[in-house]
């Protein structure tokens, strides 16, 4: 029990299993701090991200003028790596990554893929695949994410 035994602290922005709340940066910014105290990590699931900062855009006072990339990046800031599931707010049709600030802990984790994934994935995934995670992630608009969250 305790901190000593805690890898890290899962933020899921937008998370959908619990009927797609966002969080604010103020709350990530205070559960950071609370994590920092203790010496633990926070990882970000960044699936539904796009959403998420586009309802920080939206509703949380001060941000309306920072573009949705910007707060992506505010809440990257905010945390010591992420899992992408990239056929969501990516708009690709396969695949995902995980990216941490801790080199050590990335080649960890690269040495459990092998074990869990059968491979590195990434070299495997078709080219048009890769082409399509470039071009969504740079134009996934606005727009699209408000008819996605606006129901
Ligand atoms: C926030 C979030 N994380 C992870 C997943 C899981 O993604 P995958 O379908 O790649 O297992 C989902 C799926 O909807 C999701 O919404």
């Amino acid at each position: 029990m305790g901190a000593d035994h805690i890898p890290y602290v899962c933020i899921a922005t937008a998370v959908n299993m619990a009927g797609g709340q966002p969080i604010s940066l103020g709350n990530l910014r205070a559960v950071r701090e609370l994590c920092q105290r203790h010496g633990i990590r926070v990882i970000h699931d960044a699936t539904r991200v796009a959403e998420n900062a586009y309802f920080i855009k939206e509703r949380e006072p001060g941000c309306a003028d920072m573009s949705v990339a910007e707060i992506v990046r505010a809440i990257c800031d905010l945390t010591d790596g992420c899992t992408m599931s990239a056929k969501k707010d990516a708009l690709v049709n396969i695949g995902g990554f995980l990216a941490l600030n801790e080199d050590d802990v990335f080649d960890a984790c690269r040495s459990l893929v092998v074990v869990y994934e059968a491979c590195t994935p990434t070299a495997a995934w078709p080219v048009a695949t890769w082409r399509r995670r470039h071009r969504s992630a740079r134009e996934r608009s606005v727009r699209h994410i408000k008819a996605r969250v606006v129901r």
